[in-house]
């Protein structure tokens, strides 16, 4: 049975709203670290791997329009909900996504370790 646990980034307050924060987790238990983006849009909350399944490069540092965060490496969208590439949904690898809550003002996600990164 895989372990579902929530990972504590901080205080709600330390991520804007409508900005995108990049952080690393702490690996713990046996789990990895991971490379996050957080993003706080409208009330709601998401949490990307910070890694463009394109070449692997930081997706974090690209600009967010709406729903879609674009990388800026060679310009890969996708949908900060579901991680779909936003032009090719069906073809291209999607960003992996999280689960992400706010509890007693802190921002949680569930990092499950489950399949291997792709390298
Ligand atoms: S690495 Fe993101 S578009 Fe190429």
């Amino acid at each position: 049975m895989s372990h579902h646990s929530w990972t504590d980034l901080g205080p709600a307050d330390d991520f804007p709203s409508d900005k995108h924060t990049c952080l690393n987790t702490e690996g713990a238990d046996g789990t990895r670290g991971r490379a996050l983006v957080v993003l706080h849009v409208d009330g709601a909350w998401y949490a990307l791997e910070n890694r463009c399944p394109h070449a692997g490069r930081p997706l974090g540092d690209g600009e967010r329009a709406g729903m879609t965060l674009t990388c800026p490496y060679h310009g890969y969208a996708y949908h900060i909900k579901t991680g779909k590439n936003i032009d090719f949904p069906d073809e291209e690898t999607p960003v992996r996504t999280f689960p992400i809550r706010v509890e007693d003002g802190r921002v949680q996600v569930q990092i499950t370790n489950d399949e291997a990164d792709t390298p």
